[in-house]
Order: C-alpha cells, then structure tokens, then sequence
C-alpha cells in the first residue's frame, strides 16, 4: 500500500497552493453566454398562472410537431389533465401511439396501443438510434428543458425563432448543421422546426411560427414544473390566512393594551 507521509503531504499541498494562481490563469477565460430578450410571460413572478389556451395551442405544437423527434418521458397523457385535457382527449391521444408491448409467446417484441398510463417516449427505439437517424446527436428529451436552460422560456423562444436560412454572410456552413443565432457555436443539427401554418389552432389564434413558438414554450415550462399553478394558489392561500391572523393579533394586542391602560387611568384616578 502507498502510504504518503506527512512531509509529503505538506509538500504536495504547499506545490497546490503555489500552481492555483497558475491555474487559475491558465483555465481560459469562459465566455458568459448572451442574454436573450425578455419577453412578457403570464407564468412570471410569484404570482404568475400559466394561461391554459396557450399551454394547450403548445401541446398540439409539440404533439404534432417536436414529438416527432423529441420524448418527454416526465410526463404522462394523464398529466396532460392538468392544461385542461379531458379524460376523453386523453384516452384517444394515448390510443393513438403504439408502443413496446410485452414479449410474444415466441419471444419476439410486440407493440400495443398507449394508455393513458404511459410516458410520452422519444419515438426513437433508443439513443444511439436516435442519433445515428438525426445526423450524430439525439434530440435531447424536453421534460427538463425550461428548467436547464439558464435563461428559460426566454431562451428557448429566442432560439426557436432564431433560424436564419439561407445564414448571414460569413457564417459558417456545414452540411446537416443549421444556422441559428442562439445556438452553441450558432449551428445546430435540429432543422428549423416551426413555420407559419405549421400548426393549425382550432381556438382562431393566427398560427404564425412566433405564435407557435410562443405557445410552445409555455408548454415546455408547464412541463418542466406541472405543479406551479397549485403552488401559487395554495402560496396564495397561506398569505391571506398568515394575513387574516396579523390582523387579529393586532386587532387582540389593541384591546388588552387599551384594558392595561383604562386600568392605570383608574388606578392614578384613585390615588
Ligand atoms: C426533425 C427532428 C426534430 C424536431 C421535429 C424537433 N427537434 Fe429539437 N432537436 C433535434 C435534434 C437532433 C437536436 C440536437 C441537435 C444538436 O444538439 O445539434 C435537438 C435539440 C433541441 C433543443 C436543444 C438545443 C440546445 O442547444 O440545447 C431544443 C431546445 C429543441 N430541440 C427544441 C425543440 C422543439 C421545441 C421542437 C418542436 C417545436 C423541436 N425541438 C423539434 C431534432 C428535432
């Protein structure tokens, strides 16, 4: 066994502290990322509510158009319950994929329809697959996207509207990669997912790409953090209880000081 001595040891630490300065300027300098526009959003703020007709406009955009390529395996079609789907809407969303059943009798793989029970699974069998279909890189899965990204649902409406075809002059070009200005590096491997029409909305909402890409990312927010709505109301709840006590404490505290201070009037009156 290596046994390190204790002379040793103050000679490593003391060698440490003598190359942290050296590291420190060796590490190269990280670049801070751009800050992408803040938009307005209705789910803001400690009292924000997520606005169901956009959350439920974002799920048809991921539906029909990202869950193509992307799962989100934190959610199930029951969740969906909560934008405001029926248990109808949900039963036929559900019906409506096949996915990996159990086993035959001869062992081979099955399909079945989905329940409502289920994962929204990638659509790819796995990740490697996944990759090797989308050009090297697997669509990552979108339940915690909203939440990894520093800058949220700014950040993913900045980059789902900032596809640039054909690029800028002077922009890189790589064959399979697409230009987008709030990409890593500004290219990515996903092609431009949205388009004006590209989603029809049945609620008369004009089905623009920005719209979608708005509604999109509602989505993906909800997504990330389904509970928010229930926390803010229930927030609200304990606010206006610890409030009503305030009240009442002072409300308690006025009389019985009043009391204390009839009772020495009456006392001084006394003497
Ligand atoms: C044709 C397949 C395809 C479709 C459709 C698609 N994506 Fe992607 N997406 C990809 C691939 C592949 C990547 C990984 C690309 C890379 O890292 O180069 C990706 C990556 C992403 C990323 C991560 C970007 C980053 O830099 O971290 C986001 C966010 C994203 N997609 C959102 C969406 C949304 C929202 C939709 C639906 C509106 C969508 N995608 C539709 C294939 C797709």
């Amino acid at each position: 066994m290596v046994r390190f001595s204790f002379q040793h040891r103050t000679a490593f630490a003391a060698a440490l502290l003598v190359s942290l300065p050296l590291m420190a300027q060796a590490a190269p300098a990280t670049p801070t990322p751009p800050v992408p526009p803040h938009q307005k959003w209705s789910f803001d703020g400690p009292l924000g509510r997520f606005d169901q007709k956009s959350l439920q406009r974002g799920f048809m955009v991921f539906n029909q158009i990202c869950s193509t390529c992307h799962g989100m395996r934190s959610l199930t079609y029951n969740d969906l319950s909560g934008i405001g789907l029926s248990q109808q809407a949900i039963l036929d969303l559900a019906h409506a994929k096949q996915v990996p059943g159990p086993a035959d009798a001869a062992g081979d793989p099955t399909t079945r329809p989905g329940l409502p029970d289920d994962h929204l699974r990638s659509p790819f069998p796995n990740e490697a697959a996944a990759a090797a279909m989308m050009g090297g890189v697997a669509p990552p899965d979108q339940s915690r996207l909203a939440a990894i990204q520093p800058y949220g649902a700014d950040w993913l409406y900045a980059f789902l509207t900032g596809y640039h075809m054909p690029p800028p002059p002077g922009a890189p070009v790589v064959p399979g990669k697409f230009y987008n200005d709030w990409a890593d590096g500004h290219l990515i491997g996903m092609p431009p997912p949205l388009m004006d029409g590209g989603v029809e909305f049945p609620d008369g909402t004009p089905d623009t790409a920005v719209q979608q890409a708005r509604d999109v990312t509602t989505f993906l927010v909800w997504a990330s953090d389904p509970h928010r709505n229930d926390r803010h109301r229930t927030g609200l709840y304990v606010f206006a209880y610890l409030s009503g006590l305030l009240v009442l404490a002072i409300a308690w505290k006025r009389k019985i000081w009043n009391r204390g201070k009839t009772r020495n009037a009456q006392d001084a009156d006394d003497r």
